[in-house]
């Protein structure tokens, strides 16, 4: 699959590759397995900044295009031409860049949050849908082994039935205003480039979808969000947020999303307890699932191994004991990418049946979400019926 990146990674320089070292997330999986490969792009909002980068990454300089509409134009005459399009920009351009491609012909890989609303998040299902083109979308936390193991204890009865759901993404890193000197913070607590929320969409929306992947029987019902700025300026975006949801089967949902939980890494929990046991997997310790049933010791089950369910295994690449993280679990996810556009392509809907990956209904599903959160913050933390 030919890809290309609107991705603008702001690369050029070892100093910054250094001190911002996950800017290659998405080269580094989609070309880990060669499902990919890296040929076109518009890689920067400054047209010689992109194309300096494009170079660097060894694309032709004919094909380091200004912006993305250059791009996608430029490669439709080419009877080489690309077949799908990374997109890893802010947030405010997800919804336009994406349209573009579709109506182009291309399949598309997109950041969350999907985009700002779900009228744009359904367009876009529409549009994927009549141009038989996959969207993927890059929860990419979910490519970790161990959330399959948690499925498949879930589906089998492991845990009984399902009673809570507790969710957190809670880090500290932004308990100071620190958007004053990092432009990156900065579009994100500003809603014309983060959409209706900071936290909700940009935290949230990563636990709320493994928890669809782990127990995708639970259907919110209604829910009910309050949304706080502790840094003032952040107003009216949030950067700390609490939700509680119940379900349609009389589960409870919290979901705790924060940027200011002051000397927290990720703090990224998924805890799913039933009423035999709970499973927990913290994003902090991706190879490891706790187990614990009622009245006995806890087990830690560990990635790789033999005991483990078959979906929970499929995607090893080096074997029990030696750590895997988060570059192996967005490979995991550019590979799914790649076989259900390939499936798509060649019309095989069985194939594209079995191949699980965060698709435009997950992205449709965190917007939706996100809009609840919101409306129900902004009547005043009041519980609303889902819709
Ligand atoms: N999935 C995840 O785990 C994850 C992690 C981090 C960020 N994200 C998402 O990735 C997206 C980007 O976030 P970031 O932290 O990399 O932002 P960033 O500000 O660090 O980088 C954004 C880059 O996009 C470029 N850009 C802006 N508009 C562009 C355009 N029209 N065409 C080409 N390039 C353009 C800018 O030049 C900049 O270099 C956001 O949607 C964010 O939510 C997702």
């Amino acid at each position: 699959m030919k890809e290309a990146h609107g991705e603008a990674d702001p690369l050029g320089d070892g100093r910054r590759r250094r001190r911002q070292p996950n800017r290659n997330i998405h080269r580094s999986a989609a070309l880990r397995d060669r499902t990919f490969d890296l040929v076109a792009g518009a890689f920067d909002i400054d047209p010689d900044r992109g194309r300096a980068f494009g170079l660097e990454l060894g694309v032709a300089e004919g094909r380091c295009y200004p912006d993305y509409r250059a791009l996608f134009a430029g490669e439709a005459k080419r009877p080489d031409g690309i077949e799908a399009v990374s997109i890893a920009t802010p947030n405010n351009t997800h919804y336009e860049i994406a349209k573009a491609a579709l109506e182009h012909g291309l399949h598309v890989v997109s950041e969350k949050p999907f985009c700002f609303t779900v009228a744009e998040a359904e367009d876009l299902r529409r549009i994927a849908e009549a141009r038989r083109k996959i969207v993927g979308v890059t929860y990419g936390y979910a490519g970790h082994q161990m959330i399959e193991q948690a499925r498949a204890m879930v589906a089998k009865g492991d845990l009984g039935d399902i009673r809570l759901v507790n969710l957190q993404f809670a880090h500290g890193f932004h308990s100071a205003p620190v958007e004053e000197r990092n432009p990156s913070t900065k579009w994100r607590v500003d809603p014309k480039f983060a959409g209706p929320s900071y936290v909700l969409g940009d935290l949230g929306t990563h636990p709320l979808y493994i928890a669809e992947v782990i127990a995708p029987q639970l259907k919110i019902k209604r829910l009910l969000c309050a949304r706080q700025s502790f840094v003032r300026s952040r107003a009216p975006l949030e950067d700390n947020a609490v939700t509680l949801m119940e379900y349609d089967n009389g589960a409870f949902g919290t979901v705790w999303c924060s940027a200011v939980n002051a000397g927290s890494m990720h703090g990224q929990k998924v805890r799913i307890v039933g009423s035999k046991a709970s499973v927990e997997w913290w994003d902090e310790r991706p190879n490891q699932l706790s187990f614990e049933v009622q009245d006995e010791p806890a087990r830690v089950f560990e990635r790789g191994m033999g005991y483990l369910a078959a979906e929970a295994t499929e995607d090893d690449r080096i074997g029990a004991g030696h750590p895997e993280g988060l570059f192996e679990a967005w490979a995991n996810l550019y590979s799914g990418f790649a076989v259900a556009m390939e499936a798509t392509d060649r019309g095989d809907a069985e194939r594209l049946s079995k191949v699980r990956y965060p698709d435009i209904a997950a992205g449709v599903e965190g917007v939706r979400w996100v809009e609840n959160c919101v409306r129900s913050a902004e009547a005043g933390g009041v519980w609303i019926d889902y819709r």
